[in-house]
């Protein structure tokens, strides 16, 4: 597995410097989404898959209530009790919090903690760092706690905390991409039901390349939040004539021409563009079984207009990325991915092509955007797991 044993040194060595003993360490990666955005609070389908770079935790129990935190990437420390979690302005230290906090709701017995975090997953990115910092924590509590949760249950009190301490009504992909990671297959997952499958990702010759706006998605939670209850507006008018809908999941696009439409344009292109990606991803996942990358390719640049137009979660930098391939032989499929406003797009690239195109699209980035692009190879990786 591609673990960086940089960090675990670090993280390791950190915590025995700070707390004078030795930390369990845990695992828990980003993620990469193939298509399927926007689906997964609507109750729809998505086909995410955990990535070669992670958050990892170093933790121990205390004999105490205390909680002592340590981020290495914001040098900073963070002290609190179990006796009193509540969300704190400061950020990072939400993510940990809100995990104790639904462990204590759950009725979990736990101990005091030590933890130092620290990783590789860019902040802000759109590659998921909030929920790999969720999981990493919840996994490692569940270790050294002896609490014995299902994988599944830590998936949804890590979506809770998040709503709860950050304050963003997420879905649970995630979650569930960082915790069910398989190297080398995407998992196609039914937000409805919570059932999966594997589904092998080879591209033969292909890679996934991501490149990063370095735009910060600021706009991301308050918008995040309203497009949340566009799509449940929109549900509402049709559930009024059909109570078997329940979700956008069960609406057709009769439906929304129907009873959506005529209330409101704004409502109609958000829930049309679900309806519509819904779809995009059945057939989509079908292309990758069947080895048609190309028409998978064809299905992400949909998306991603979709996204911008409809949707309107996209921002200039990422459609500047979008439009800059979207003619090129060696680009098969390239979108936004993630919540938006920012973030990376994902793009499946032809290997050899990798290196000329991030030199080319970096110069044409920084001339037209005036902003640095970073680029990454994404490589698809196991999911949570204790390291040490
Ligand atoms: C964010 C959320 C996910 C999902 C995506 C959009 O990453 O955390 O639950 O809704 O946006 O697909």
């Amino acid at each position: 597995m591609a673990i960086n044993a940089t960090i675990i040194r670090r993280s390791g060595e950190d915590f025995l410097n700070r707390f004078n003993k030795k930390p369990l360490v845990v695992r828990s990666p980003g993620r990469v989404n193939i298509i399927g955005e926007h689906t997964d609070y609507n109750n729809g389908f998505v086909l995410p898959a955990a990535i070669d770079k992670a958050i990892y935790v170093a933790v121990a129990a205390r004999e105490d209530d205390e909680v002592k935190l340590y981020s290495v990437a914001f040098n900073e420390s963070f002290e609190t009790s179990l006796l009193q979690m509540e969300p704190t302005k400061k950020g990072w230290p939400n993510y940990i919090l809100g995990i104790a906090d639904q462990l204590k709701m759950n009725g979990y017995l736990l101990k005091g903690f030590d933890l130092v975090v620290d990783g590789d997953v860019p902040v802000g990115s759109g590659l998921s760092s909030s929920a790999a910092i969720e999981c990493a924590t919840v996994f490692a509590l569940n270790e050294i706690f002896d609490l014995r949760i299902s994988k599944l249950n830590m998936a949804l009190m890590a979506q809770k905390a998040e709503h709860k301490f950050a304050g963003v009504r997420v879905g649970i992909m995630d979650m569930f991409a960082s915790l069910y990671g398989k190297k080398d297959h995407v998992i196609k997952l039914d937000c409805q039901s919570l059932e999966f499958e594997y589904v092998p990702f080879k591209l033969e010759g292909y890679k996934i390349l991501l490149l990063n706006t370095n735009v910060e998605h600021s706009l991301a939670s308050s918008e995040y939040n309203t497009r949340r209850k566009q799509c449940e507006q929109g549900v509402e008018w049709i559930t009024a004539h059909h109570k078997e809908v329940k979700s956008l999941r069960d609406a057709t696009m009769e439906m929304l021409n129907q009873f959506v439409k005529p209330k409101d344009e704004i409502i109609y292109k958000r829930c049309k563009y679900v309806v519509e990606e819904k779809e995009r991803l059945l057939s989509g996942c079908e292309n990758l079984k069947n080895g048609d990358i190309e028409a998978l390719g064809k299905k992400m640049f949909q998306t991603h207009d979709g996204l911008s137009k409809e949707y309107e979660v996209s921002c200039k930098e990422l459609d500047f990325l979008v439009d800059e391939v979207r003619n090129n032989p060696d680009v098969l499929g390239a979108r936004m991915m993630g919540g938006g406003f920012g973030g990376c797009t994902i793009n499946i690239v032809k290997e050899e092509a990798i290196d000329d195109l991030i030199k080319e699209i970096s110069a044409a980035y920084q001339k037209s955007m005036n902003k640095e692009l970073t680029a990454y190879v994404a490589e698809i990786e196991d999911g949570t797991c204790v390291i040490s």
